[in-house]
C-alpha cells in the first residue's frame, strides 16, 4: 500500500541537537536540485525528549525518512521497529526509512560513506585485505572500524588515547579476532605493516583561533609506498595529518567525501532514484561554497 500523502511531496531531513551545523540540507538541496525532483529536505532541531514523539509523527506528515545526527544515533536505532545488519552490529542509526504503514527501518551508512570515498579517491584499486591502522575510538570510528572489518582486512590495529575505550569498542563489535587494540604508544610500531591508516579522532580540527591545533605523531615515513591514509576531519580539508602522509610521499584522501557518500543511500530510496545520486567535483564545490 502506497502512502497517499508521500504522492505529493517527498519529504525528508536531519535530525539532530543542535542541527545548524550540518551540512545534509546542501547535499541533498544539491541533488534535489540536479535530479529535478520536488522534493524537500529540511533541518530538524529535536530535543531528545521529542525524539520518540517526533519520529513517530513525521511519516504522518508525509516524511518517507530522516538523517540522524548526534546525540540521536543510540536513540533512533532503539526505537526503530526493524533493522539492517550494519545497525545492528554498531546499535545505532544514522538514516531511517517508513514504511507505508510508519514503520520505523533503522540503517546505518556512515561506513559506507567512509569505504566509497576511498574507492572514488583512491586512483589504483586499495587491497582491503591489508593490514589497516584506526586511530581514535569515538562515535565516529565505530562505522569506520566496523566496515573495514566488513571489507576483509587481515587485521585491524586500534588506537586511543583513552585505551578502554578502544577496549569497549571492540568488546561492543563482539571482539573479532583481527581487531587488535594496540597502546597508544605503538602507533608507530605498527605502521610498517600498514597500507591503510585512519585518523577518526577530532585531533587536527579547526578550533576557535586562540586555541592551538594538536597534531597525531605519526611517523609516516615508515609506511609502505602504497598506503593510503584519510581523516575523517574536513575543517580543514587538508590537515596536517594529511599533510604529512603527503610529503612523505603516500595517497591521501580528505574527510568531506565520507560525508557525501554515506547521504546516497537514504536520498536514493526516500526520492525514489533508481541508482545512487553523484558524488560530483560540482557537489564538492557547492558545499564547500557554501559552508566554508
Ligand atoms: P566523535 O563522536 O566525533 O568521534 P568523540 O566521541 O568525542 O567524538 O571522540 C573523539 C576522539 O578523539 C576520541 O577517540 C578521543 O580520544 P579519547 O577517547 O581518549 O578522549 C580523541 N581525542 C580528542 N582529543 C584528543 C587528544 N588531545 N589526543 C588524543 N586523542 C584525542
Amino acid at each position: 500500500m502506497k502512502n497517499p500523502r508521500r504522492s505529493l511531496l517527498p519529504l525528508a531531513g536531519v535530525i539532530g541537537w543542535p542541527v545548524e551545523h550540518s551540512l545534509s540540507p546542501y547535499v541533498h538541496g544539491f541533488w534535489l536540485n540536479s535530479y529535478n525532483i520536488p522534493g524537500n529536505y529540511i533541518s530538524l532541531p529535536v530535543a531528545s525528549k521529542d525524539l520518540p514523539d517526533v519520529l513517530h509523527t513525521l511519516p504522518k506528515c508525509g516524511f518517507a525518512g530522516i538523517n540522524i545526527t548526534i546525540p540521536h544515533k543510540e536513540t533512533a536505532f532503539v526505537l526503530a521497529d526493524h533493522a539492517s545488519d550494519t545497525a545492528q552490529r554498531l546499535q545505532a542509526a544514522n538514516t531511517l526509512y517508513y514504511t507505508a504503514n510508519g514503520q520505523i527501518i533503522a540503517d546505518n551508512t556512515d561506513g559506507f560513506g567512509f569505504i566509497q570515498n576511498i574507492i572514488q579517491h583512491v586512483p589504483i584499486d586499495h587491497d582491503w585485505r591489508k593490514p589497516a591502522l584506526i586511530i581514535g575510538a569515538g562515535g565516529a570510528s565505530r562505522a569506520v572500524v566496523d566496515a573495514v572489518l566488513q571489507k576483509g582486512a587481515s587485521i585491524v590495529y586500534l588506537a586511543n588515547r583513552t585505551k578502554e575505550r578502544a577496549e569497549k569498542l571492540a568488546n561492543d563489535l563482539k571482539n573479532p579476532s583481527n581487531l587488535v587494540v594496540i597502546d597508544w604508544e605503538q602507533k608507530n610500531d605498527v605502521i610498517e605493516k600498514t597500507e591503510l591508516i585512519v585518523n577518526t579522532t577530532s585531533l587536527g580540527m579547526k578550533q576557535a583561533a586562540s586555541s592551538p591545533v594538536c597534531v597525531l605523531d605519526i611517523d609516516f615515513n615508515k609506511a609502505p609506498t602504497h598506503c593510503v591514509v584519510t581523516d575523517i576531519v574536513y575543517t580543514p580539508l587538508n590537515t596536517t595529518f594529511l599533510q604529512n602522509a603527503t610529503d612523505a610521499g603516500l595517497t591521501t584522501v580528505d574527510g568531506l567525501g565520507m560525508l557525501l557518500h554515506q547521504a546516497r543511500p537514504g536520498f536514493k530510496r526516500w526520492f525514489d532514484l533508481d541508482t545512487y545520486p553523484e558524488v560530483t567535483p560540482e557537489l564538492r564545490a557547492y558545499v564547500l561554497g557554501e559552508k566554508f
